[in-house]
């Protein structure tokens, strides 16, 4: 369960990020890299991260499709084995980021469907991630970002293989805080989650140590009767 288990890294600083890391690394398989710590440390931090973990960079690129293609070419070259991009930049963008990540075969570039921050009904949320996650099967991406609500259906439409990576995770009595569509670790298992993405529950956790073997085991429970 541990390489299915993302900690979003959403530290202010380089230090920071790697007491974090060398922490929980014997116990989490992956590191997410979002904005915060990109652009507060760069290129060097992520290099120094990936030579004992895997690294998921989280920067949501959306923007025309030659400027995106360009931004996964060189996010390639950094070595990350996860990068992500915006369904809602729609075909050409994702045709042209594919072809930039299908340089990178060890990099996996997914999509970011609807954030789990909209409060979207059910039924509307579900309809446009699937369409969105269609979207991106066909222009050649390995998979997407969505909640643990639409996981199934992404899955149904997508197929087994086709990567869910679903942030929005939150049990017990943990603040919801900005996010809207949230589920818990036992939820995110049966929903055929492929990868949990856990920030301030474990970042703020007393011990952090503790938040994660509570995730963990949570994971694992749900999986046995799955
Ligand atoms: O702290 P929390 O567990 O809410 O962190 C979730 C992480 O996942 C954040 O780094 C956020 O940027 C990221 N994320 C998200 N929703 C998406 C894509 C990424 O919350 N759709």
């Amino acid at each position: 369960m541990k390489n299915r288990l993302m900690i979003a890294l959403d530290v202010e600083n380089a230090q920071l990020a790697l007491d974090v890391s060398q922490n929980l690394s014997s116990h989490v398989g992956w590191f997410k890299v979002g904005l915060r710590l990109f652009v507060a440390e760069g290129p060097v931090l992520i290099k120094k991260l990936s030579e004992q973990n895997k690294i998921f960079l989280d920067l949501k690129f959306h923007d025309i499709p030659n400027t995106v293609a360009q931004a996964v070419q060189s996010a390639g070259g950094l070595g990350v084995q996860m990068l992500n991009v915006h369904a809602a930049g729609g075909p050409d963008m994702l045709k042209r980021a594919a072809d930039a990540a299908s340089m990178f075969p060890d990099m996996k570039l997914i999509a970011v469907t609807v954030l789990t921050s909209e409060a979207l009904p059910e039924d509307l949320a579900e309809e446009l991630v699937v369409t969105r996650a269609l979207l991106s099967k066909e222009c050649g991406l390995d998979g997407v970002v969505c909640s643990v609500q639409e996981a199934k259906a992404v899955k149904h439409a997508c197929g087994h293989d086709f990567i869910t990576v679903t942030p929005g995770i939150r049990w017990g009595e943990q603040d919801v805080q900005d996010q809207k569509r949230i589920a818990d670790p036992t939820t995110a298992i049966t929903s055929g989650a492929d990868f949990l993405v856990v920030g301030r529950p474990i970042l703020g956790a007393k011990n952090p140590l503790d938040a994660v073997n509570e995730a963990l085991e949570m994971m694992h429970k749900a999986a046995s009767i799955k």
